[in-house]
């Protein structure tokens, strides 16, 4: 099964598409993670990458579109994937129709979580994470036992450049103007749930569970 998780910035898509990823038992790929990787490696992607996302923009649809072309084509997972953060733009939601049906595959399901700018901004700029293992933490919602120190390897913890206020809602403009568009678009394609992102963790995902669709519900 091939999963979109799509959503504006924060509003949890990435803590969603891990947990689905172990019920569904299918590889979670984030484009926000791989783009990370690429700057913390300093590849030629990263440099690239770096000043769109400082800025809180976009990375040209044609970079990203061929870095999950890399990953999704030629890795060809016979399961499927949870696309999380990838398509972002309507280009780039042509880009992956196209690179799917080249597999004779589709887009089966898109999980769109919404929440309100107030709360997105709040869980965005309380995110402190770990940059050795990736473990995320909020100022409120779930504190590391020991302030600014990552529970699981001990190492300080990091805001992201992009989490700081005015980078974040610059995030959320370009989001309404460029990502919004996808949500009418994979409505029209009959694939598309809505979530209330605004519950709690638990809920959200049981709100998934119960709308997975039923030719791939494993009862
Ligand atoms: P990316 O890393 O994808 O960032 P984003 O979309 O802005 O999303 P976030 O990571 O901020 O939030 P999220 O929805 O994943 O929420 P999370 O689960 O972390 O992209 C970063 C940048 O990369 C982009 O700005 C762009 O520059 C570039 N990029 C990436 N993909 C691209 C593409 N396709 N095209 C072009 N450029 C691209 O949760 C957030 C916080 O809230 C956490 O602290 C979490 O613990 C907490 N939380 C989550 N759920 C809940 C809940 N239900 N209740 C309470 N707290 C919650």
């Amino acid at each position: 099964m091939i999963v979109v998780v799509l959503g504006p910035p924060g509003a949890g898509k990435g803590t969603q598409s891990d947990l689905l990823a172990s019920e569904l038992g299918l590889p979670h790929l984030s484009t926000g993670d791989l783009l990370r990787e690429a700057i913390a490696n300093r590849t030629p992607l990263g440099r690239l990458a770096q000043p769109y996302m400082d800025r809180g923009e976009l990375v040209p649809d044609d970079v990203v579109i061929g870095l999950i072309k890399e990953r999704l084509v030629q890795a060809r997972p016979p399961d499927g994937a949870i696309l999380d953060g990838f398509p972002r733009t309507v280009a780039q939601g042509h880009a992956l129709n196209d690179m799917l049906g080249e597999l004779g595959r589709r887009v089966d399901w898109v999980i769109y979580l919404r929440a309100p700018v107030e709360e997105l901004l709040e869980r965005i700029t309380g995110r402190y994470v770990c940059p050795r293992c990736a473990a995320t933490y909020h100022l409120r919602g779930s504190p590391s036992r020991t302030p600014g120190v990552c529970n699981l390897c001990g190492t300080p913890l990091q805001q992201r450049p992009d989490d700081r206020l005015d980078v974040a809602r610059h995030r959320l403009d370009v989001y309404f103007e460029q990502t919004a568009p996808l949500i009418d678009f994979y409505r029209c394609q009959g694939v598309l749930t809505e979530i209330d992102g605004e519950q709690s963790i638990e809920a959200v995902l049981a709100d998934e569970m119960a709308a997975l669709p039923p030719n791939h519900r494993k009862d």
